[in-house]
């Protein structure tokens, strides 16, 4: 390997200079609720029989981490369904990670809040589609906003750092968008509204319940006034202050279908049976399960430079096959 190529790879820097610093591994596919924009409902999942050991992830994680990956959320499916979720956690913590994050629907949330606290996990994303329990219940198909928004509150008084995530839908969630900002001020809590993707099953809702972020944008600021926040390069979203009289709320959008971010992102996704992928939106990769970790240099520099420069336009795998 000629020395430019291992400069590159040792830093996972690619040819489009974008730094490659975070990971998201997907635990399992498996979930406890049925998100419209996500999976049908009889949705079925893959055993858990060949699923990597807590034991396996920590070795992959180490030798990743030894090319430049600082940070890894936990994704799905639904992270905490997994058998063995604490140990998962109490091996990645041993990594010391700069952040060890977790992207969770929150239905199971509660009685893990003291061992994600004693394990140092600080920061937790969570799905929150609604605020009124009929149409959290009709977008997840689970009947569990209370407790969703009990564990939500919980994390936040506990001292987590929380953020939401609304998946925004037109005639379904979107009338909601100033309650969030309201619930956002109140709690002092980051709200964050997704533009749907074009990924497997939410392909049959775009034409209906699309709503871009310029158009929530538009929406928000005619009772809210929003200053933009700087935020890092690699930042997947873009976040707002929104002031209202004495009222001030954290709100951010992630726009991946009007303005993807592919120029900037720096991640990584690892797969629950080690497939590494370099996007999203690309279902191929090479399994890195049984990799010894002199070969790993070699299978990143040829998956760095397989990272889309642009947005591909859709594609059919679904959501909680690759991780959210
Ligand atoms: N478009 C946008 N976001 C999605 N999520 C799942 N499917 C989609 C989609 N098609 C979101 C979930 C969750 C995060 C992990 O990904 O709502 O908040
Ligand atoms: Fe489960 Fe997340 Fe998919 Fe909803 S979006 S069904 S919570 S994996």
């Amino acid at each position: 390997m000629d020395k430019n190529l291992k400069d590159k790879t040792t830093k996972l820097i690619d040819d489009h200079g974008r730094h490659i610093k975070k990971l998201r591994l997907n635990l399992l596919d498996t979930c406890n609720m049925r998100c419209m924009y996500c999976m049908p409902e009889d949705q079925k999942f893959k055993p858990l029989e060949d699923l990597l050991s807590p034991i396996e992830m920590k070795k992959i994680v180490a030798n990743l981490k030894g090319f430049g990956i600082e940070e890894v959320r936990l994704t799905g499916g639904e992270p905490l369904m997994h058998p063995q979720f604490k140990e998962v956690i109490k091996e990645l913590s041993k990594l010391k990670l700069k952040k060890l994050s977790v992207t969770t629907n929150a239905i199971l949330l509660d009685k893990h809040l003291d061992f994600l606290k004693d394990h140092n996990i600080k920061d937790i994303n969570i799905s929150l589609d609604s605020l009124r329990a009929k149409s959290f219940a009709y977008i997840t198909k689970k009947d569990v906003f209370k407790k969703v928004l009990g564990a939500t509150l919980k994390a936040k008084e506990l001292g987590f750092n929380i953020k939401t995530n609304t998946v925004m839908l037109k005639n379904i969630n979107f009338e909601e968008i100033e309650d969030f900002l309201a619930f956002s001020s109140k709690y002092d809590i980051e709200v964050r509204f997704l533009e749907m993707m074009k990924i497997g099953y939410a392909r049959q809702y775009f034409d209906r319940h699309f709503v871009s972020a310029k158009e929530a944008i538009d929406r928000v600021s005619k009772t809210w006034t929003l200053d933009q926040k700087q935020m890092p390069q690699d930042s997947t979203s873009f976040n707002y202050i929104a002031k209202q009289n004495d009222s001030s709320a954290q709100l951010g959008f992630i726009a991946s279908e009007t303005q993807p971010f592919c120029s900037g992102c720096s991640r990584l996704r690892l797969s629950n049976e080690g497939i590494l992928r370099p996007c999203i939106m690309i279902n191929e990769g090479p399994s890195i399960r049984d990799l010894d970790v002199n070969g790993y240099e070699f299978v990143l520099a040829d998956l760095i430079n397989k990272k889309p420069i642009e947005r591909l336009e859709q594609t059919i795998h679904q959501m909680n096959e690759i991780g959210g």
